[in-house]
């Protein structure tokens, strides 16, 4: 049967995160004003009480620190009541042990999100997939309440925490240093030049006149060191 096109729209990368308020396993939060000054990862998944989620919750909250540190706060999102929100959190913590990592306890806000309305907000309901379902969205959210990056997966693929994790901090590190980072890129790494804006920028830079390695006039990085990075990224 042919499937009925609804046009959504849905924030992206540059706009202001949208705001609202949700009752959360945490209590009220006014969003993203709550959090204006640190950056926050606001994120959703399918539904309380699945298997793949529950990895996800014990593999986040086990990182929750290492977030911390890097002032993030995380926020999660389902279409679910509080209260079967505060029954998984509790099971987690008492019963499911993956990977080593037992007696969780998720201690970030958890939406309740019943009415969809945040989801739908922020285009985490994706009808192709499911429709009373929210996807496994992860918007990185900034200081100022800008959207910073987004990344979906589909239900059926538990997200890479890791690769959150180093996204944020390259975020964070682009910021800071007003660099860009390469593929796979990590602390320590070779950080990117942008290109060069004119031909005498891109002479000067073939010329050896800057402070940057050329393979080509358009392609320049430099090294900063992991400490320096770390020092910067973290904690602030
Ligand atoms: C899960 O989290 O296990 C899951 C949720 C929805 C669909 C499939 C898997």
């Amino acid at each position: 049967m042919e499937q009925e096109q609804v046009i959504v729209s849905m924030p992206r990368i540059g706009d202001k995160a949208p705001e609202f308020t949700a009752v959360t396993t945490q209590g009220e939060i006014n969003f993203p004003g709550d959090y204006s000054g640190e950056w926050v990862i606001l994120f959703s998944h399918p539904a309380d009480f699945t298997p793949v989620c529950t990895t996800e919750f014990i593999t986040f909250a086990s990182m929750q620190d290492q977030f911390a540190e890097a002032n993030c706060k995380l926020v999660g999102l389902s279409i679910d009541g509080l209260y079967s929100h505060i029954a998984w959190l509790r099971t987690i913590q008492e019963k499911i042990e993956y990977r080593g990592m037992k007696n969780v306890e998720v201690t970030f806000p958890l939406i309740e999100d019943i009415t969809m309305e945040v989801a739908k907000k922020y285009g985490m309901i994706q009808p192709g997939e499911d429709t009373t379902k929210a996807v496994r969205a992860v918007f990185f959210i900034d200081p100022r309440g800008v959207i910073r990056t987004i990344i979906y997966y589909p239900l059926s693929l538990g997200r890479n925490f890791d690769e959150i994790y180093r996204a944020l901090i390259a975020l964070k590190a682009a910021d800071e240093f007003g660099i860009a980072t390469p593929a796979d890129w990590r602390p320590g790494d070779d950080v990117i030049i942008g290109p060069a804006g004119s031909c005498g920028s891109a002479k000067n830079r073939m010329d050896g006149n800057e402070d940057m390695e050329c393979q080509d006039w358009f392609f320049c990085s430099r090294k900063i060191d992991k400490e320096t990075v770390l020092k910067k990224v973290l904690k602030k």
